[in-house]
């Protein structure tokens, strides 16, 4: 049976999780193990301290290590939800209440693939589970995909949001013109950036690198681009009404691409209902008082797919996209041979996240991106367990991803107890770990480490009005971390 439960989450105000993951998870008493079982989890996003907080609330004994690659936790919930969304942010008191609990050895700076490999994991541990994520994006393989402001918004989000690997990225925002394409949550989250006035955004823990970007920035028009209708659009209602109602900003959608909708909408379910009347209302009844004196325009855009990304004449610069006009055929994307020009000077592509393989001998779906599993137990592999973006691919709210999570737990500790993960013989765990990672010279962040961290980036935050100011240098992390 499923249970309707209110989520705190933006996205998805009502959720369907089963119960049984969410409420007091079944204690299982250690039967055979002459030691604690040791468990070690990869990646500390929402699946890895989801499967962590199941795990040791389920099994008294057992010991869980979390490795991170980079020295602070979070994963997207700190990189990838948007500065003005803090209230999503909330999930990070749940976690860092897992990482206080005594039970549980987080160890950030530690790279699955180069600092430890997958098979010495799994030497040290009586299962290892895999919750890196999807750390990749989709691309088009088109011509001029390569020219400079054609971004990926994965790359741009990690960008305003202060992931290390992204914060020298180069943004040009001197041009009234940018073209996303996709209309997914992410799609309406970086729009929402670019159009949002900076006053509003520099109270947020939005970079100071962006933040100075932003401020200079030109844009007058955000055009959003679905390759299909707008029946299919994959952005959600909170998000939409959040862009309606956005500060000096106008939503301007063509009314010829809404011929028969209405008429079809009363038949849908009702979150898809609700969801295509707010759609339905702003493109094709009249415009609230307040867009009348609107500096920006946010223009959703449907049935187009690019084919090239152009450049001026005389320089290397974007300055426009070609693009594929579209039909559908069943609910399908399909060229009517018709094309026509949009002029830009900054290109986004918003088409989705990728996982990578991080190790040979991780079995792969490389097409999907995704790590191959059954319900979270890797194909071929005892012991060895995969949640989150890695396992089911790039889409789901921090909700979704706690129910696998939790399944995903819970299947463990099953097969602990059952025997079909053996936990009778001792494993090392952390204190072989340790020595290969010392070996290697590598500087582990504990969660205590983190706190110092933490504390730095609010001070700093604190002098300019902001929640925190990340700290976006590696080195300088593990400088605070170390003192
Ligand atoms: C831009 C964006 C905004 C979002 N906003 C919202 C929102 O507002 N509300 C909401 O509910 N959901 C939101 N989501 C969805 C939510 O973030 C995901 O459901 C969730 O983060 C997936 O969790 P995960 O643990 O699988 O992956 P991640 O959160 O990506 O965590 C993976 C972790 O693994 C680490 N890692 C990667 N590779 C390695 C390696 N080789 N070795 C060790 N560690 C590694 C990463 O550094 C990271 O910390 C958003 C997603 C995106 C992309
Ligand atoms: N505020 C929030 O709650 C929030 C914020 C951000 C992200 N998230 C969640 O994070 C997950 C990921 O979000 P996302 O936006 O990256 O993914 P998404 O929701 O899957 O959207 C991907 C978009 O890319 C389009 N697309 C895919 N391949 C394409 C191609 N080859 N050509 C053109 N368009 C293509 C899709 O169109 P088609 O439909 O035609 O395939 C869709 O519009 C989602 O579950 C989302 O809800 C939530």
């Amino acid at each position: 049976m499923h249970k309707v439960i209110r989520c705190v989450n933006r996205g998805f105000l009502e959720c369907v999780v089963s119960p049984k993951y969410l409420l007091r998870p079944k204690v299982f008493k250690s039967s055979s193990a002459a030691q604690a079982p040791k468990v070690c989890v990869v990646g500390s996003g929402p699946a890895g301290f989801y499967v962590s907080q199941q795990l040791i609330k389920a099994y008294p004994k057992i010991e869980v290590d979390l490795y991170e690659r980079l020295p602070v936790p979070f994963g997207l919930v700190r990189f990838g939800v948007a500065p003005d969304h803090p209230e999503v942010k909330n999930v990070i008191n749940t976690f860092t209440k897992t990482a206080k609990s005594g039970r549980l050895r987080f160890v950030g700076n530690v790279n699955l693939g180069t600092d430890v490999i997958l098979s010495e994991l799994r030497e040290s541990y009586h299962a290892v589970v895999l919750t890196y994520g999807a750390e990749q994006d989709r691309e088009f393989g088109i011509p001029g995909e390569e020219l400079p402001n054609v971004v990926s918004a994965r790359r741009f989000v990690g960008w305003y949001n202060g992931l290390p690997a992204d914060s020298h990225l180069k943004v040009n925002l001197e041009t009234e013109s940018a073209v996303i394409f996709g209309n997914g949550n992410v799609a309406v989250d970086v729009a929402r950036i670019l159009l949002t006035p900076v006053d509003i955004l520099k109270k947020t823990d939005i970079t100071e690198h962006s933040l100075a970007v932003l401020s200079q920035s030109r844009l007058k028009k955000v055009i959003m681009v679905g390759r299909r209708g707008p029946l299919n659009v994959a952005f959600t209602i909170k998000e939409i009404r959040e862009m309606l109602k956005l500060p000096e900003c106008k939503t301007v959608m063509d009314p010829n691409a809404f011929a028969g909708i209405r008429e079809v909408i009363e038949g849908l379910p009702r979150p898809r209902r609700r969801l295509m009347e707010l759609v339905c209302q702003a493109a094709l009844d009249p415009p609230p008082p307040s867009w009348s004196d609107a500096k920006r325009t946010f223009e959703p855009l449907f049935l187009r797919s690019p084919l090239e990304f152009l450049r001026c004449s005389q320089s290397d610069r974007l300055s426009g996209v070609r693009l594929a006009v579209n039909k559908l055929s069943d609910d399908r994307a399909v060229p009517t041979g018709v094309e026509e020009c949009l002029e830009c000077g900054l290109a986004l592509r918003s088409i989705g996240y990728k996982g990578i393989k991080a190790g040979k001998d991780i079995p792969f779906d490389d097409e999907k991106g995704t790590v191959l599993n059954n319900n979270g137990q890797v194909d071929g592999a005892k012991g060895l367990y995969c949640s989150g973006w890695v396992a089911t691919g790039p889409t789901g709210v921090i909700l979704t991803t706690m129910s696998n999570s939790f399944e995903v737990g819970h299947t463990i500790v099953q097969h602990m107890e059952t025997g079909l993960v053996d936990i009778s013989m001792n494993k090392p765990g952390y204190e072989a770990v340790s020595q290969i990672l010392l070996k290697k010279g590598i500087q582990t962040v504990s969660f205590s480490d983190w706190e110092k961290i933490d504390e730095e980036e609010k001070k700093r935050g604190e002098a300019v009005g902001k929640p925190r100011e990340k700290i976006v240098s590696v080195e300088e992390m593990l400088a605070i971390a170390a003192r």
